[in-house]
């Protein structure tokens, strides 16, 4: 179907579409079919780790079809074209500066959003008003109050979101989570979240922290976008930008979204979040270092129910994953692994396949069968189909906006508890810190002019 009458029959089914309540775009009459008017098309924002990993992840789905790239550097933004064209064997993908042209696009249905943490919360919120669905990079955002306005965002304009938490779509982290929450290490007790310490240098430009002008393919005063002006130091700007708080949060933000995800799954807190986190230790450089990010952290949160999570950096006690402990046992599960007190479990989950190396359901495991496993966890067949599928069904992701939040929040509670000093009293309900004025302003932080964060 050419563009044009495309984007007329899309305009004139999209009402029908949103009065029983599908967001999507796609028109319940070529909802699920292969046609060409039934492919998404997407533009991808970001071209550095993590944005290529989830465009390659998108340009093997054949209802999908990425129409246009947008990144701040040149030569990020030229390969990111490159490797859509060369896919698809044309030179349709359109390159981009500013992601409000981009936004504007009427044709474009979804976005991927994987750009710094400074620029999560502007971008989604213009993708959002703009009715693109989205898949959008953990941590939700650099600040709390910047997640409740993506949150806000998402709700209000109806679209799908799924987050890069994509743990949440292999079987190892679900089967974990799952006997968590069907009682087979009892009643749930604490949590350990290890998460890494230190720095890693991503990027090789870990030894380039001199202030130089900006190489001309950036355009760094853009990159700095809504967060303070600093001078350039190349040291900290592409991949390592995470070792500095002005655009990250170190490596407890960074891996938040990923195991404090997964333990909450197990801990069915995906809506909500402790009431009170206490700060344990912690070693931050200089703030004056390009990296300033803290290398060791500990802080502990408690939820209304009286379950503990222990939030660390990875040492001798604690290894990186999540592990939940119960009155019957505990349950450790990874990347690279899967562990439990429990023998049968443990044999259950750390079954693989042979071809592939991956986690499979084992026979074992169906022998637990519906019996045991009665709460079963959502089920995704992979993290980005996932996204396309609830595109097309209006259905909520696995990793939907709230979700995202809540993972993220204590992580950030965390981080504002060690810079403060002071145990934070959350109430997750109101979401507000009560009782302690420097780390309330903490939630929030300036903007640099002239960016505005409108919900
Ligand atoms: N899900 C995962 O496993 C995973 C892994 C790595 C990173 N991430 C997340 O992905 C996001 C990006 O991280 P990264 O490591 O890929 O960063 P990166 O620095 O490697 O790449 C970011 C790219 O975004 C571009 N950019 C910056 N601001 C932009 C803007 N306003 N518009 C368009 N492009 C812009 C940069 O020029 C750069 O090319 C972060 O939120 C990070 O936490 C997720």
């Amino acid at each position: 179907m050419a563009t044009s009458s495309r984007r007329q029959f899309l305009k004139k089914t999209t009402g029908a579409a949103v009065a029983f309540g599908f967001p999507s775009i796609i028109p319940a009459s070529v909802r699920g079919q292969n046609a060409p008017s039934s492919k998404i098309t997407m533009a991808v924002f970001g071209w550095g780790m993590q944005g290529p990993a989830n465009t390659n992840a998108f340009l093997k789905e054949q209802d999908c079809r990425v129409v246009a790239a947008c990144d701040l550097d040149k030569n990020h933004l030229q390969s990111a074209v490159d490797t859509v064209n060369k896919s698809y064997g044309n030179t349709d993908c359109k390159p981009y500066h500013d992601y409000r042209e981009v936004m504007a696009r009427k044709d474009i249905d979804a976005v991927m959003i994987a750009i710094p943490d400074n620029w999560h919360a502007l971008v989604a919120t213009e993708a959002a008003r703009n009715g693109k669905h989205i898949y959008g990079e953990k941590p939700l955002a650099r600040t709390i109050a910047e997640q409740q306005a993506i949150v806000n965002a998402v709700k209000k304009y109806n679209v799908i979101w799924q987050t890069g938490s994509w743990q949440r779509s292999l079987p190892q982290f679900r089967m974990a989570a799952e006997f968590v929450r069907n009682g087979l290490i009892g009643k749930l007790d604490h949590v350990v979240v290890g998460l890494p310490s230190g720095h890693k240098d991503f990027a090789g430009t870990g030894n380039k922290m001199q202030v130089t002008t900006p190489p001309p393919e950036l355009d760094y005063e853009m990159w700095i976008g809504p967060a303070t002006m600093e001078d350039y130091i190349e040291g900290r700007v592409h991949k390592n930008w995470r070792w500095n708080y002005n655009i990250g949060g170190g490596q407890l933000l960074d891996w938040i979204g990923h195991h404090c995800d997964i333990a909450h799954w197990g801990m069915d807190m995906d809506n909500s979040g402790p009431v009170e986190m206490k700060p344990l230790s912690v070693k931050f450089p200089p703030r004056s270092d390009a990296w300033n990010t803290a290398t060791e952290y500990q802080a502990e949160s408690t939820y209304a129910n009286g379950v503990k999570m222990l939030l660390s950096n990875d040492h001798d006690d604690v290894k990186m994953g999540t592990k939940w402990v119960g009155s019957d046992g505990w349950v450790w599960v990874d990347r690279g692994g899967f562990d439990s007190s429990n023998a049968e479990l443990k044999e259950t989950l750390n079954k693989r396949d042979e071809k592939t190396g991956k986690v499979v359901q084992s026979a074992k495991a169906k022998v637990l069968g519906d019996d045991v496993i009665k709460t079963k966890l959502y089920n995704s067949p992979g993290h980005q189909r996932n996204f396309l599928d609830c595109v097309k069904s209006g259905k909520p992701t696995i990793t939907p906006v709230t979700t995202a939040h809540h993972s993220a929040v204590p992580g950030h509670l965390a981080l504002i508890s060690l810079m403060t000093n002071s145990t934070v009293k959350w109430d997750p309900e109101k979401e507000v810190i009560n009782d302690n004025e420097a780390a309330s302003k903490l939630l929030s932080r300036e903007y640099r002019g002239p960016w505005k964060l409108e919900a």
